[in-house]
Order: structure tokens, then C-alpha cells, then sequence
């Protein structure tokens, strides 16, 4: 119930200033269900410094100069087909059914123009899995859930999987900036059955990566057969000072498969984190790629924190 009196919170575009307060927002959730967030503090503030909405739009609630909720809807491509991505994160005291329509409903609008403008008829939004708080308020919203998931999986660097590196593969760090569109072209080839595996990283956190001042290119580890690369794994590092490393992208192109690149690769990229002083990395996969055999095999556990589940709802 509002209480009579009481200032109803406002609504308005989000801002690029916004970045702390959402940030800090993200923590506290996050707090709220017993885990610190995905993304620190300067990787959320990173990311507002990029044109991460693309031609999306974001609200932001407020209530007495506090930044209490966060929704956005952009385009995304999600397992072999087009989405509105739906995002909504409020504070536990605004997600009452009293209060969640300030922001949810000009939000489910803001989806619904968002859907027509790039030709879609379905949002998509996701939690981690330990979050109880959001998944009932977007059930009530009319999103269903998905069976597909995205498995968290976590390494603790104890002990380095002993894998044979393939004879005649070289293992390099990347030449990026300068080797990015050869590596985006070998992302694109090795992720061939989207519906299954996902979707490749997007050109743009290519470069969010790179952007960072503690990038090196050595977060890139390159296979390489006669100079011409077959593989690469990708490691998202959110802060210079992360304890906890990403590996967020393993590719192999097909017919190279099998030959125990892709192990060798995830080796080399939990090296790097190991020589960079993280205590562990973390990655995760959808629940219907193979690869969830090989992270067993290379030493990570699943990691409820870094699980997601998925709600799809159709714009009608
Ligand atoms: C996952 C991937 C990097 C593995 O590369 P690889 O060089 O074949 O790996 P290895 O030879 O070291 O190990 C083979 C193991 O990889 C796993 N694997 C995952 N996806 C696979 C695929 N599409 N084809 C073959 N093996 C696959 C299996 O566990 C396989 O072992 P198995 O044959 O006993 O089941 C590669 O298949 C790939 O690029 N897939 C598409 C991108 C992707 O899904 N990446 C992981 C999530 S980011």
C-alpha cells in the first residue's frame, strides 16, 4: 500500500550519471540475496561509459534523491534468434505490486516499441539463479521460464588440469587491437549451432575489453596452425585489482575440433590468470552445450552464483 503523504518514487530516463548509483543498486541486491555482484563496481561503471543500450532505452525509479530500480530494453540475439533483452532490478522495499508498475509498466511499453522497431514479437530477461526476488515479480509481469540455462561454473587454480598441448599448435598471446577482426571472423565460424551453444561476444565488448586500462592482450590466448589462427579464449578481467578472473569465451573452429585445442587453450588462459595473481576464474555455459563435459573434466564445479535462468514473454 502507498501511504498517504508519502512521495510516490518518480521515474525518468536513465542517465549516463547514473552509473554509481546502479552500480552500487547492483551490489546491494546482490548483498540482498547473500552474494557479491557479477560485475564489480568499475566494470558497471565502464559499461555506462559505452553505447551499451544500442538503440535501446533504460528508465531508472527514484525515490527521495535515491536510485531504487533500473529497467532497460534493447535488442540481443539469444540462441539463434532475435530478442527485446528486458532488464529490471529493484530494490527488495520497491518490488511490491504497489509500486513495481511505476517502472514496469512504461517499461513493458518502452519493450514493446523496442520489439516493432527491430522485429520481434518476444522479450527476454534473466536472474542468477539465488535471486528468489525478481523471478515472481516478472512471472506476474507474463514472462514464462525457459528451460534452457546458462551454468555457472567456477575454477579455484589449485591444480592445473594436466593437458597435453596438440603437437604442432602454437599457443600465443593475441596481437589485439590489430588481429580483431581475424579473431571476431573465427568467433562467428566456431559458434555453429547457436541454438545450442549461444551466441559469440559482440563487437562491442571486444572493444569494452580493450578499453579497459588494465587490458593486455594477453587476456587473448591464440592457437595457432602454420601462423593462421584455429582457436582463441577470451579472459574477462572487470578490475585491475579482480581476485577472480572470466573466462568468457572458448572457439575452436569446426574442423579443427576434437584434437584437444580447446582444452589446451582453456589451460593456457587459466595460466594467465594464475600468473596474474587471481585466485580463480570463473566462466559458464548454457546448459545444452557440450563444452560443460570439458570445463568438468578441466577442474571447474558449477557455481550457483554465476547460474542463470531465463523468462521469455511475448510482446503482444
Ligand atoms: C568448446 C570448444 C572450444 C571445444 O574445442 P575442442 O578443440 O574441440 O576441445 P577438445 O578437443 O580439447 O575437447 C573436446 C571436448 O570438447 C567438448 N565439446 C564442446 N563442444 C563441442 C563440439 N561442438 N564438438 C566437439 N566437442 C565439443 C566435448 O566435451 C569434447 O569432448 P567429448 O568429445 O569427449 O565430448 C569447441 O567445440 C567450440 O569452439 N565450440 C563452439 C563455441 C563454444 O561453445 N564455446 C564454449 C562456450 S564459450
Amino acid at each position: 500500500m502507498t501511504h498517504p503523504g508519502r512521495r510516490r518514487p518518480r521515474v525518468r530516463p536513465l542517465e549516463r550519471v547514473d552509473a554509481r548509483p546502479v552500480a552500487l543498486l547492483f551490489r546491494d541486491i546482490s548483498h540482498e540475496f547473500g552474494t557479491e555482484p557479477a560485475s564489480s563496481i568499475e566494470a558497471t561503471e565502464a559499461l555506462f561509459a559505452t553505447p551499451w543500450l544500442g538503440g535501446g532505452a533504460g528508465l531508472v525509479m527514484v525515490d527521495r534523491e535515491e536510485l531504487v530500480g533500473i529497467g532497460w530494453v534493447r535488442d540481443m540475439e539469444w540462441n539463434g534468434q532475435l530478442y527485446v533483452d528486458f532488464g529490471l532490478h529493484l530494490r527488495q522495499s520497491h518490488r511490491s505490486a504497489d509500486i513495481h508498475p511505476l517502472l514496469t509498466d512504461p517499461l513493458l511499453d518502452l519493450a514493446q516499441d523496442q520489439g516493432q522497431r527491430c522485429g520481434t514479437d518476444q522479450a527476454i530477461v534473466c536472474y542468477r539463479s539465488i535471486d528468489t526476488g525478481h523471478p515472481p515479480l516478472v512471472r506476474e509481469l507474463g514472462f514464462r521460464d525457459l528451460p534452457t540455462t546458462m551454468i555457472g561454473f567456477r575454477h579455484s587454480l589449485d591444480r592445473m588440469p594436466p593437458v597435453k598441448p596438440p603437437k604442432s599448435i602454437v599457443f600465443r598471446p593475441s596481437r589485439l587491437p590489430d588481429e580483431l577482426e581475424t579473431l571476431i571472423a573465427l568467433g562467428e565460424k566456431a559458434f555453429d549451432d547457436r541454438m545450442n551453444m549461444g551466441e559469440p561476444m559482440s563487437v562491442d565488448y571486444w572493444k569494452l575489453a580493450m578499453k579497459t586500462d588494465w587490458f593486455s592482450p594477453g587476456q587473448v590466448v591464440v592457437a595457432e596452425q602454420k601462423g593462421e589462427p584455429v582457436g582463441y579464449a577470451f579472459t574477462w578481467v572487470g578490475a585491475r585489482e579482480a581476485k577472480e578472473t572470466g573466462l568468457h569465451e572458448v572457439a575452436v573452429l569446426p574442423k579443427w575440433r576434437g584434437k584437444g585445442i580447446g582444452s589446451a587453450l582453456t589451460v593456457e588462459a587459466l595460466k594467465w590468470s594464475q600468473d596474474r595473481g587471481s585466485e580463480a576464474v570463473l566462466t559458464g555455459a548454457f546448459s545444452t552445450n557440450r563444452s560443460i563435459a570439458q570445463y568438468w573434466r578441466l577442474g571447474f564445479r558449477p557455481d550457483a552464483t554465476r547460474t542463470y535462468y531465463f523468462f521469455t514473454r511475448p510482446l503482444e
